[in-house]
């Protein structure tokens, strides 16, 4: 029967994708079709709406199930000829699938009816970690996590899977990956990134725009990636969303654009612009950034679309132009192609005005139009808007989500187990804290509903850290909250239910947030969350803390008397699983911190720190003094590194050096490790750093086994941006290092 049904599910699949690629035959010419496109055609084409403004009911006020409203629609379309739609509607939430087949095909339905040219309207979604806005869809851990497995393979599949979810939705869109390095703690938006690592962001970024966008974005199980957000956006002095960002051009150059120009050597189809400003000007209507740096420098040549109604706050929040006009006319002469409008018409109609009045060439409108047309044509739009369920069998399934275990099994990093604390046997164990029985603090933002606090919507049968817990082993578990985020609970009988156990598990957290909603004034940890650990502490029992964070809080009062740290980052849907494996060994912890997780509140260091930042004026400690490095993380097996060995100690333009070490399973069980090479250039016209990554690789090794590990150093992989902003590598020593074995080399 189950033979069957495989089958069949097979065949359909054969025939849906005969249909999809029998059709997908558009020779559409553009250029032609351009030419005969009206003003207001070619205006609106550049304008993107949210998909609330066409549904039945007010703009951003719930709507569920999203209803089309034919006439608000009639109007998008037969009066303002709009390109494209986004989202689920402001203020809204998630959508079934059946319930976007729907919606992707009246629209599709009603713009072949009332548009002229037919071009069709492009989709656009925040698909953050997994397709978020699709009920029942995998959701994986958000990119901080990601980036903390340090496995590449892992997050490319992630990456295939949301681009196939996506597609099954009926969208070909999304605004994915966040490619801002994650250099700001405080940021709310620090953990949809990379982390801090330049070398490992843009590793993280190859993945994730091959996994999305794959050899043929027009295919049914594709999705035309989106780098966002170009650029500078997310090192705010203030620590707050969207305030001002001072970097000078070097430092842009050495941190902030590596992981763009890489996406863009990928075949990035679009980009979203930073909707902040950066060294005093908003970069929505910077001509250097949008069209000198991205277009004639990086040789960008996609979509530029703004962020939302980033147009409108050149007027309202920036003050670089007084009216909503003249807003337009700077932004699209920088270099704009499309306007996340995204709740009104009135840039469609200013835009119209400008180029009628002559202020904008039409010539320009045609540059942009063009752009997103061959967007269009890509994607396979003009040929096919219908989805069948038959293409998508394997989504939300069983296969897809254990690679989100997976993905999250590997990022959880152990950063702290005194005395073998863990893994777990057979102790009786006291679960408590915030973070222990909610699937939403497991996944943050972008889950379901932009702020991700709506438990309304979450995916059933997913498993809460005490449901997971009490599954595997529910006699040796008992629960108490304790404490909600900001306050203590029932923590009497959280004392009392601790007497009688063996070890704690407290689960901390924080409230999932994004953009300005989660901005903070402080790392500290809610101070409730550090008054429970603390009373727990004087049982002097063990005590393991599970830490499901958007950014490291800061633990320093806690940390000493604490035995265990397990970070979970935001683990997402399958976390509740993966922290219960690691606590009890069925996983061995494999993940790195993908950032340098600050003691204090007012450190904001990082791995590749100068010289100067290890200064101190405190006894003779070192001003570098995180409470964990980059890098770090523990496993329960050891390992040993030998033979660490180089080919050359002389680097010339053509040559490489071969560098080379054995790594040995040292302890009793398998494991996975992270071999990180790094360097040290001792002497050069910028202060160098004390430590750069420049390769990594994870292996799995067998009880006993050992590997020999090998990498390959050219000499641009040992460069910087120099005063003059050039990519430079200065001749003289450097350091090559893995762990505390180190060669010199000398660079010609
Ligand atoms: C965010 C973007 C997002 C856009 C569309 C903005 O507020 O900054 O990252 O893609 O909304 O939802």
């Amino acid at each position: 029967m189950n033979r069957l049904k495989t089958l069949t599910t097979l065949l359909l699949c054969t025939i849906a994708l005969q249909v999809f690629s029998q059709k997908k035959k558009s020779d559409i010419d553009i250029d032609k079709l351009i030419k005969q496109m009206s003003i207001e055609e070619k205006a609106g084409q550049m304008t993107q709406i949210d998909l609330g403004i066409v549904c039945v009911g007010d703009i951003c006020v719930l709507k569920n199930p999203q209803t089309l409203d034919i006439n608000k629609l009639t109007t998008a379309i037969a009066k303002y000829h709009i390109g494209s739609i986004l989202n689920v509607g402001c203020g809204s939430g998630t959508i079934s699938l059946p319930n976007w087949q729907k919606i992707i095909e009246t629209l599709d339905q009603t713009n072949k009816k009332l548009s002229a040219h037919q071009v069709p309207i492009l989709y656009g979604i925040d698909a953050i970690h997994g397709a978020n806005y699709t009920m029942g869809a995998t959701l994986f851990p958000q990119e901080i996590g990601q980036a903390a497995t340090w496995n590449t393979s892992l997050v490319k599949r992630a990456n295939e899977i949301t681009a196939y979810e996506t597609r099954a939705s009926g969208i070909p869109w999304n605004f994915s990956p966040v490619l801002d390095l994650g250099r700001q703690p405080l940021w709310s938006r620090f953990f949809e990134t990379y982390g801090e690592d330049v070398y490992l962001a843009k590793s993280m970024t190859k993945a994730a725009i091959n996994g999305m966008q794959g050899n043929d974005v027009g295919s049914p199980y594709k999705v035309a990636a989106c780098m966002k957000h170009f650029l500078g956006y997310s090192v705010p002095l203030s620590g707050k969303d969207r305030t001002p960002v001072w970097i000078s051009d070097r430092e842009l150059r050495e941190y902030f654009l590596p992981t763009f120009q890489t996406a863009i050597n990928e075949g990035a189809r679009t980009v979203m612009i930073n909707s902040g400003e950066l060294n005093g000007s908003p970069v929505h209507a910077n001509y250097d950034i949008l069209t000198k740096l991205l277009r004639d420098e990086l040789g960008f040549k996609g979509v530029a679309v703004t962020d939302w109604e980033d147009i409108y706050k050149l007027v309202n929040t920036h003050h670089v132009a007084a009216t909503k006009k003249e807003a337009v006319r700077m932004a699209i002469m920088a270099g704009i192609d499309m306007s996340m409008t995204p709740n009104d018409y009135e840039f469609t109609e200013l835009l119209v005005q400008l180029v009628k009045e002559g202020t904008i060439p039409e010539s320009r409108l045609d540059l942009s139009v063009k752009r997103i047309l061959q967007l269009k044509k890509d994607l396979g739009l003009f040929d096919q808007m219908k989805y069948p369920s038959t293409l998508y069998p394997q989504f939300g399934s069983k296969e897809n989500a254990e690679v989100s275990y997976q993905l999250a099994s590997e990022s959880i990093t152990l950063l702290k187990n005194k005395n073998n604390t863990l893994p777990l046997q057979n102790e009786k164990v006291l679960v408590c804290g915030p973070g222990a029985n909610s699937i939403n603090y497991l996944n943050g933002a972008w889950t379901h509903t932009w702020q991700g606090v709506d438990a309304r919507y979450n995916t059933p049968n997913k498993l809460t850290i005490i449901q997971a817990l009490e599954k595997y082993k529910k006699d040796n578990i008992v629960y108490a909250e304790g404490s909600t985020i900001d306050s203590l609970t029932n923590i009497e009988e959280c004392m009392a239910k601790a007497k009688s156990v063996d070890k704690i598990i407290i689960c901390l957290t924080e409230l999932p947030s994004a953009e300005i909603p989660g901005n903070i004034d402080d790392l500290s940890l809610p101070l409730a969350q550090e008054n429970l650990v603390k009373q727990l502490q004087t049982l002097n029992k063990p005590i393991i803390l599970v830490m499901c964070f958007n950014r490291p809080r800061i633990i320093k009062n806690i940390i000493d008397k604490s035995d265990a740290i397990v970070y979970a980052y935001l683990p997402s849907d399958e976390g509740g699983r993966a922290i219960t494996d690691i606590l009890y060994g069925n996983t061995n912890p494999s993940g790195k911190l993908p950032f340098t997780y600050p003691a204090n509140v007012n450190d904001f260091d990082h791995y590749d720190r100068k010289a100067a930042d290890e200064q101190s004026n405190v006894g003779t400690a070192n001003g570098y003094n995180p409470a964990f490095e980059f890098g770090q993380g523990l496993s329960y097996t050891t390992f040993e590194y030998s033979n660490f060995t180089i080919s050359n100690s002389k680097l010339n333009d053509f040559d490489s050096v071969f560098v080379k070490v054995t790594v040995k399973n040292t302890g009793t069980r398998t494991g996975k490790e992270v071999v990180q090479l790094y360097y040290k250039d001792l002497v050069a016209s910028i202060t160098p750093s004390s430590k750069k990554l420049t390769g990594f690789q994870k292996i799995n090794l067998a009880a006993g086994q050992s590997q020999e590990v090998t990498f390959v150093v050219l000499k641009s992989d040992l460069s910087f941006i120099n005063k003059e902003l050039n990519r430079v590598t200065e001749k003289g020593e450097f350091e090559l290092f893995i762990q505390n074995n180190k060669q010199l080399i000398y660079v010609n």
